[in-house]
């Protein structure tokens, strides 16, 4: 089975970034698919801001990082780009960290306008830590879906089944890629 981290960046709570996580979370459970759910906002502000690579917490967070298949990055935008406290957390993981891991982005906006921000700004920060795959991401714009107590309303079913198509294709990613390494040996 494959293990998939659910990473949601924002500062807040509550927030738009975990309703979504939360959402997913859901989705994917009921698929059968182990998941975890990491909210950035509970680890050490201090280990964060300061880089803390000795921090247990982080370094618990970074375990969960290394044996993830996948990870679903979901952070709200600000200031057309993903959150300081997320980039604090990126700033930990090694290296390399990200190697043979599928990633799929997810960001909400204000505004459509940030909607590129997932190319500009998401996608080099996975880059660089070397990731195998990043999968079309999903923009949310506020306007489209509500959230009370980490349960969703879609006021616009295109963006639902936008998400839900992209869980899909991440799962039919997963399967490739664990029968590409069964062939491989
Ligand atoms: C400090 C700050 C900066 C923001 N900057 C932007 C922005 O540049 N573009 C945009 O579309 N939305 C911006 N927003 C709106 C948030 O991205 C949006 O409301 C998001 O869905 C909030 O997610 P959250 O509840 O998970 O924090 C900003 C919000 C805050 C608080």
């Amino acid at each position: 089975m494959s293990n998939i981290v659910i990473i949601s960046g924002s500062p807040t709570q509550p927030s738009r970034s975990f309703a979504i996580a939360t959402y997913l979370e859901k989705l994917l459970t009921s698929k059968g698919q182990q998941i975890e759910v990491m909210n950035v906002r509970d680890l050490p502000p201090e280990d964060l801001v300061y880089a803390n690579f000795k921090s247990k917490a982080i370094n618990q967070a970074l375990d969960k990082i290394e044996k993830a298949h996948a990870i679903i990055v979901i952070s709200p935008i600000y200031k057309a780009s993903y959150t300081g406290v997320l980039k604090t957390f990126f700033d930990l993981i090694p290296e390399k960290g990200l190697s043979e891991k599928i990633i799929l982005p997810i960001a909400s906006g204000g505004t459509v306008a940030h909607l590129l921000s997932l190319e500009y700004a998401f996608k080099p920060l996975f880059s660089i830590l070397n990731c195998q795959e990043i999968l079309t991401g999903v923009y949310l714009v506020d306007s489209q879906f509500t959230y009370k107590e980490n349960e969703m309303t879609f006021h616009e079913t295109e963006i639902q089944h936008r998400l839900h198509a992209s869980i899909e294709c991440l799962l039919t990613k997963l399967i490739d890629h664990e029968t590409a390494q069964f062939i491989q040996g």
